[in-house]
This record gives C-alpha cells, structure tokens and sequence, in this order.
C-alpha cells in the first residue's frame, strides 16, 4: 500500500466555473485518486477555493457585497457543485482559513531568515480616478509579448506570460476604464527566485518521467531572462493574508498583504492542516503527508493543473519551499492540461459563453459530463466541446453500449430466471476468450490510468463495456434458452458478473452509475479491485436478488442539442462572474 497525496489547483472564489476549468484539474485528479483508493493505496486528496486578490475583490464589487462575505457564499456554491460532481475532496478548503494565514506568515519569515526576501521600492500603476493603487488585474492592456489587445497586469491569457502591471502597452483601469494613471513608488517584498535558478534546473531535470507539457513550459521560464526574476510578493489591498514575519510584526508593511500566488498554493498544506482539525486530530495527522521528517518521506505527491498555473508551480512555489529550509515535501509529479474550448472558440466567464458547473447539471446527470470531459480531456493538445460530439459520445459509449448491455441482461434475466441470479454450470471457451480479452485490456487499463493518461484509459473502458455486448450477442441466451437451460443459466451468471465487474472499474470515470449498477446486486457487490478477474466473475452470490436498476442513461435528441447549443452561444447566457 502506498500513500499518495494528490493536490488540484484551486480554483479562483470568483463565480461558478466552466466545464474547461473544471476538466483542467479537478476533475482529472478525482479520477486519479478514485483509482488509487480503489487500488487499496491511502490517499489524501486536496482542493480549496482561492480567495485573495484582485479577481475576488472585483468579482465582489459587482456583487454588490464586502469581500468576506462574498468569499463566505460563493465557498459553500463552488463546495456544493464540487460535491454534485462527485469530487471526492477529502478535504476542501479555503485560502482565507486561519491555518493559512498562519502557515504563509511562517513561510515568509523562514524565507526572510535564510536571506531570501528582499525589501524593494517598486513601481506601482496609480488611478487618480479610481484613488487608489491598481495591482495585478486591476490593469489591462495590451500584452508586450504576444500582442494580445486585453491582456491582465498579472499574466497574459493568451500566452500564459507572467507579467508585471507596467510592462502592459496602453494601460487602462480595470475598474473605471480610465487611462488616467501614474507611476508611483513604494516598498515591496520581493522573493529572490533568481538564486534558485540552478537548482531548479537540476530538479527539473532529474524530473524526467513528467508531460512535456509540464517540462517545456518550466524550461521556457527557466532559460527565458524574464522567466526567474526574483518577484514580488506583496500587495497593496486591503483582502488577503496581512503582511508579517511569522508571528511578528513586519515594520513598514503594515497597510500590505501577500500576493495571492504566494498564499494560494501553501493552501495546500494549510487545507490539509484544515481536514485535520475538522476530524479533530492532532498536527501529526496532517504533517504525515508534508513534512519529511515526520512520516511524508515515502508519501508520492502529484499535482494537477491547467498549463497556465505550471510556471507557478514548477518555479514559485518550489522556491518556496526549498527556500523555507524547512524538511517539507516537495512535489513528485505535475499533470497538467491544454485548453478546452467551447464550439469553435473559447470558453468565456466574462461573455457567459460556454457550459458553466451549474448550468450543466440542470440539464443533466454528472456522470454524462465526466465521461465526455475525461474521455476529451485537453491531455496532449487543446481540445473542443461541440453539442454533436457530446451527443454522439453520450448516445454511442454510455447508451449504447454500456446502458444498453446492463439493460438487456437484467431484463431478460428476470424475466426468464425470476428474481435470483441464474447458476453457472460451467465456463466454455466464449467465457473463457471474453476473460482472456478483459485481462488484456484491464491490464492497460491500470497502466493507463497509473501514468494518467486519461484519454487512452477512456477508450480502453469503452472497449471493455463492449466486450459485454459483443459477448451476449455471440452466446445468444435466447436461443439457448429453447435447447439448453443450463447454458442459458450460465450466460445470465455470467453477464449479471460483468455488470458487477463494470460497476468496479467503471467507477472512477463514472461513479454514480457504476453504483447503480453495483446496487443491482446488493451487499453480494463490493467495492474491491478485480485483480483476480475469474474470481471477481464468479463472485455474485446465487442466492441473491437482481434488483432492476433505472435507465442508467436517456438518448440524447437532436433537438434537445439545437437547443441547448442556442441556449449557451452566449447571447442570452447569464454572465457568471466579472
Ligand atoms: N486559482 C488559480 C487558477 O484558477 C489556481 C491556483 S493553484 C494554487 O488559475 F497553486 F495556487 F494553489
Ligand atoms: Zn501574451
């Protein structure tokens, strides 16, 4: 048994997130560690909302609510969507918890014990109009590097560029549209990531089992001049974790905070300090997975995200750590993912354009989004959400040919066998060429899945559903059923095992059908790998009852598509944040 800890980047308190963000990394990384529980090993799986900084203060302003509050409401909205989606957080937290406040001022005042903080008088854009200094996204403009026309102060959508409020071209408010802003200076914290440029190189390096995704772009800012410039770490607003040395004052910072991409991934270990309290267990419980020196030496910590959050990741916040002194655990393993985009263009928040968390299942079931989503997961280029695709996906691989299989088999067992599982008198080759092909196949199955390659692990699922069908067609019960009622008898046992051992590995991709089709057998179905596949089909009970599950998945229309994808073009659809 292992213990892995798997960590999502935490996504922004300012509204409801789009299906791109969520199959980013939430989603994937539920996966990941479904099927590591699964496979008997301990997990600890981490999320939180990120609430600092400049996107939530302006997403609260439009509000019309004080930062606290908003932050407080739209926790327990992105909480309950994480938990209709089955997320199986262990623990979801918040950046703006106790825990991490405190934990930030630690790592601040380690980092400024081991010489790794510097104070710098620093440019910073002011707004006469709006009164006031303008960090981060509080400015737009265009980007330096890619020319991208409405690129923000703090990174560039387009090219994934960190950038500083100043290096923007024709810099405007965020807040008023005003044009009117000046240059002004006062003194920030800056970490000095520049000195950790060659040990950065070396751990990447010795990294060489990661994406490429991940290694390119943490090279391209590792070797890029503009890439390990030491950076600024503090803010002037009012939001965020304030400004100290561990758990002294920091003279002259007193009005500051910390920059939310330095709090923001120390969540991390502060929501796993925040899972302990909330289980009312001891430190020791929650630096198991973090610190080295007490217990976390043989934990594998992966992290997923999207490709925009890996500079952050693979630079910031190692330096972080590394610069802290401190024995804690560093990361193992980055997943990260390209872009989903939405019907011939990209999803967008602000134009409401897109399938938002919600929206999506007011229309319909979890488990029919997370299958399209993981088996087109943006894994090794961008890839696109259109209304036919989904339908296709949907009508073919869940209807079809898995609903459709779990349908017939109850259906005509019942029917003709009454409410007990039919006897096995015996395998003959069919049986024992369908097992022989599932082995194959499962066998890649767990590869896939322990390398996360998400995709390819979909489509071998599929290919395992489709044993099933391909299975009975050839065994033909109802033919049998005239001749021979004891090979009839073992083709039912034999089906009725399959839906059961479907409803095994089906699980992380689609858990709330794989407990339905669990269900259908009761207690005599358990949650345990199949890693002995003729033991696991010969496992249901004959005594027990087939309980006649529910349509596991509705057709989707041509018409129903029409007008679902009028519905979310983005015209009418409502604006879910700033
Ligand atoms: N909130 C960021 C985003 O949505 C991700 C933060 S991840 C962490 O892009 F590292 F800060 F935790
Ligand atoms: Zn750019």
């Amino acid at each position: 048994m292992d213990r892995i800890l798997i960590t999502s980047a935490i996504p922004y308190i300012n509204g409801i997130k789009h299906l791109g963000n969520l199959v980013g990394s939430q989603l994937p990384s539920d996966l990941f560690a479904r099927y590591m529980r699964l496979r008997g090993h301990e997990v600890m799986f981490i999320c939180a909302t990120d609430e600092h900084g400049t996107p939530a203060e302006i997403a609260a302003k439009d509000a019309g609510k004080d930062v606290a509050t908003y932050c407080q409401e739209m926790y327990h909205v992105q909480k309950e969507l994480a938990e209709r989606f089955h997320l199986s957080f262990d623990h979801f937290g918040r950046s703006s918890s106790q825990r991490n406040h405190a934990l930030t001022q630690y790592f601040a005042g380690r980092l400024e014990e081991n010489g790794y903080i510097t104070e710098v008088i620093e440019k910073q854009i002011y707004s006469k109009a709006d009164q006031r200094y303008l960090p981060d996204r509080y400015v737009r403009g265009e980007c330096p590097s890619c020319g991208y026309a409405n690129a923000r102060g703090d990174q560039c959508e387009n090219c994934t560029k960190q950038l500083d409020p100043t290096d923007l071209i024709n810099p405007y408010s965020a807040i008023s549209g005003s044009t009117d802003l000046e240059i002004r200076k006062t003194k920030h914290l800056y970490l000095r990531q520049s000195l950790f440029r060659k040990k950065l190189e070396e751990w990447i390096d010795s990294k060489n089992d990661w994406p490429i995704l991940t290694t390119s772009i943490a090279k391209k800012w590792l070797f890029d001049d503009a890439g390990l410039q030491d950076r600024g770490i503090t803010r002037d607003l009012d939001w965020g974790i304030p400004v100290r040395k561990g758990t002294e004052p920091w003279p002259g910072m007193e009005q500051k905070v910390f920059y939310v991409w330095f709090d923001a991934p120390i969540e991390y270990i502060a929501a796993t300090a925040e899972w302990a309290d909330t289980n009312n267990l001891t430190d020791e419980a929650w630096e198991r997975w973090w610190r080295t020196d007490k217990g976390a030496e043989d934990v594998r910590y992966i992290q997923f995200m999207g490709k925009d959050n890996v500079p952050f990741h693979t630079l910031s916040f190692p330096v972080t750590i590394m610069g802290s002194n401190d024995p804690w655990k560093l990361v193992d393993y980055i997943k990260s993912f390209n872009f989903l985009n939405y019907d011939g263009g990209q999803f967008s928040t602000s134009l409401g354009r897109g399938i938002f968390m919600d929206q999506a299942l007011d229309i319909l079931p979890a488990d029919y989004w997370r299958w399209w989503l993981l088996s087109h997961a943006p894994e090794h280029s961008d890839s696109e959400f259109t209304w036919e695709n989904f339908m296709e996906s949907i009508n073919n691989d869940l209807a079809n040919v898995l609903g459709n299989f779990v349908s017939r088999v109850t259906q005509f067992s019942r029917k003709h066998f009454g409410q007990t599982i039919p006897l096995n008198h015996g395998w003959t080759e069919l049986e024992l060429n369908t097992i022989k092909r599932l082995k194959t196949n499962l066998e890649e199955y767990e590869n896939c899945l322990e390398q996360i390659e998400i995709r390819k692990a979909a489509q071998i699922l599929r290919r395992i559903w489709s044993y099933g069908n391909e299975y009975i067609q050839e065994a033909a019960p109802w033919v049998k059923l005239k001749s021979d009622q004891e090979r009839a008898s073992t083709i039912m046992n034999f089906s009725l095992n399959l839906i059961n051992f479907y409803g095994i590995v089906s699980e992380p991709y689609i858990p709330e059908t794989a407990k339905l089709m669990r269900g259908i057998f009761k207690s005599s179905s358990s949650l345990n790998w199949p890693h002995d596949i003729e033991h696991c089909l010969k496992s249901l009970d004959p005594l027990i009852l087939v309980e006649m599950p529910p349509i596991l998945f509705k057709k989707i229309t041509p018409a129903e598509c029409e007008n679902w994808k009028s519905q979310f073009s983005g015209q009418s659809n409502q604006s879910h944040d700033t």
